[in-house]
């Protein structure tokens, strides 16, 4: 897994696969395995990014505030640094899609489609603001395994934490081993994110909208509001999973990221 340096920071990142670019932006507080059954799959058939983005997983960490615009320019950065041109696919999940839509306000024009999984276009209301501004104390007092207990039960279906016993200790391996400066830093970028009710109109590109039924989240009925708000925009529920869609139901999860990208290859070509 290389490490390329974007400026200030290093970044760990799975590049694999030849063809058309496909950008792969986790949540929080994890790191680029959430996407290994897409890594796996769509690697067949083409170029897939997925990094660990500043202050998670294995890439630099820097202190303070990380925002989503921050984190925006991160990616665009690593695709010019790996000589990226070509227009892509960018699928982001939950804080991933908060950074997507930031990604969709600075840099429009490396675009080609976009996938939004387990996301909101609301700012937090004051309470959740003011618990984000909590967890960031906190972790950097005691780490994040006081995350790793309580997120679990909000990231992944009954059903899920039920029959998956490996999938709920894989999950929570990862939130234990993220650096506490990292998380506390997009914990407080998350904060301040603004809501981007006024951007959904005005995307101008082939979105798909995905979200686990039992997502609790970012409920069903807001995605479907949000995808609603969105001119190009397909919603897709995925039965049996939460909020980690694509690592509860990677069979789905491909099936319709799939379909979906397929549609774009034919468009692209005519
Ligand atoms: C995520 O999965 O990235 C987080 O749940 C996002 C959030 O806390 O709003």
């Amino acid at each position: 897994m290389p490490r390329i340096s974007i400026g200030d920071v290093s970044l760990q990142v799975v590049i694999q696969g030849e063809g058309e670019p496909l950008l792969l932006v986790h949540g929080f507080p994890l790191d680029h395995s959430l996407w290994k059954h897409q890594i796996a799959h769509f690697s067949r058939s083409r170029r897939v990014i997925a990094p660990d983005l500043r202050g998670f997983g294995q890439s630099d960490v820097t202190p303070g505030t990380v925002r989503m615009e921050q984190f925006a320019d991160d990616l665009a950065c690593l695709l010019t640094v790996l000589g990226i041109e070509r227009p892509v696919c960018l699928c982001g999940l939950s804080m991933g899609g908060y950074i997507a839509f930031a990604f969709a306000q600075r840099h429009r024009e490396r675009l080609r489609s976009l996938v939004l999984c387990d996301t909101r276009a609301a700012a937090d209301a004051p309470e959740a603001r003011k618990n984000r501004w909590e967890t960031a104390e906190r972790v950097l007092r005691e780490g994040p395994g006081f995350l790793a207990e309580s997120m679990v039960e909000r990231l992944l279906a009954p059903a899920t934490r039920r029959h998956q016993p490996e999938l709920v200790a894989e999950v929570q391996a990862v939130i234990r081993a993220a650096p506490r400066e990292g998380v506390a830093a997009a914990s407080r970028g998350m904060a301040e994110r603004p809501s981007v009710d006024e951007l959904l109109p005005r995307i101008d590109l082939p979105t798909l909208v995905v979200v686990g039924e039992q997502d609790a989240i970012s409920p069903p009925e807001e995605m479907r509001e949000l995808a609603g708000k969105i001119p190009a925009a397909q919603f897709v529920p995925l039965a049996d999973a939460g909020h980690l869609a694509p690592l509860e139901q990677p069979a789905a999860m491909n099936a319709a990221l799939d379909r979906f990208l397929q549609e774009q290859d034919l468009e692209w070509r005519t």
